[in-house]
């Protein structure tokens, strides 16, 4: 078979041309990276958990009619999504004080926010992406007024699955990050969500203990990162508690390859 044509490299994945138009094929890498490249990892395992996580997301979100860029699981590591062009804008959602806000703001870790707070910023490693507002947005014609207004309104609704996805599972939304995309059909278009969610891309907390259960604990060097997103993966119930793939602890349910 012919090699597989590469499109893009980024810090966490890669994507390949997919094997019918207006498909690509994204592929999870165990690479972790924070502070805009300035730290760097392979993390055993990661991902395998995230490409699960992902999915797992994923298809909940086209449940409730969220549509998604996500079409099928591939394998360990790679999943089919439609191709789709990235709005240069990733929209965080904040349900708790934590990160950059905390910072910016003067405020406590962990301070429950007066209201979900939505902000943007403007996808560009060479600035590091930086907070910018719905007039930066329009100004520079990186999305437009409904592409704004859609893409608030779809990341409430991710707030408010996601908060009850994890809520039921023990696990507290601090806060995540979504992108979106543009899926052209004729000479209509529309926003999807796009990229990945899973805890390199969400705050997730345990609700019981506190403990850390996503890419901080890389950022702040706390050590058993993956072990604490098998525990996401597990409890969301992607993972068997039996089997073990070359790791302690549990493993991934019904691969198909890789
Ligand atoms: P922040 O507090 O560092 O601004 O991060 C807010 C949320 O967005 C947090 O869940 C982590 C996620 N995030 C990304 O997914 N990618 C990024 O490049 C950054 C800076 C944050
Ligand atoms: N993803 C970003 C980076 O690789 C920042 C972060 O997640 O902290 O630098």
């Amino acid at each position: 078979m012919a090699r597989r044509k590469q499109i893009y490299e980024g810090k966490a994945k890669i994507l390949f041309e997919g094997p019918e138009p207006g498909t690509i094929i994204q592929y999870f890498k165990d690479d972790a990276t924070a502070f805009n490249n300035q730290k760097h990892a392979v993390l055993e395992g990661k991902g395998v958990l995230n490409n699960r996580i992902s999915e797992y997301i994923m298809m909940g979100l086209e449940r409730i009619g969220v549509t998604t860029h996500f079409i099928r699981r591939l394998n360990m590591r790679e999943q089919l999504v439609r191709h789709v062009e990235i709005v240069p804008i990733e929209v965080v959602m904040r349900n708790i004080a934590a990160g950059s806000i905390s910072k910016r703001l003067g405020l406590e870790d962990g301070a429950v926010l007066p209201r979900s707070i939505i902000e943007f910023y403007y996808k560009d490693d060479k600035l590091g992406d930086p907070l910018v507002s719905e007039e930066h947005i329009t100004a520079f014609n990186w999305a437009n007024p409904q592409e704004i207004d859609d893409m608030m309104a779809i990341s409430l609704r991710i707030n408010d699955f996601l908060s009850g996805l994890f809520a039921g599972v023990g696990i507290k939304l601090v806060d995540f990050k979504v992108e979106f995309g543009r899926q052209y059909e004729g000479d209509m278009m529309r926003l999807i969500v796009a990229d990945e969610i899973s805890p390199d891309s969400c705050r997730l907390w345990d609700m019981e203990s506190g403990d850390i259960m996503d890419k901080d604990r890389f950022r702040k060097d706390l050590g058993d990162v993956t072990d604490a997103y098998r525990e996401v993966a597990r409890r969301l119930g992607v993972l068997r508690e039996s089997e073990n793939p070359g790791q302690s602890g549990p493993v991934l349910v019904s691969d198909n390859g890789d």
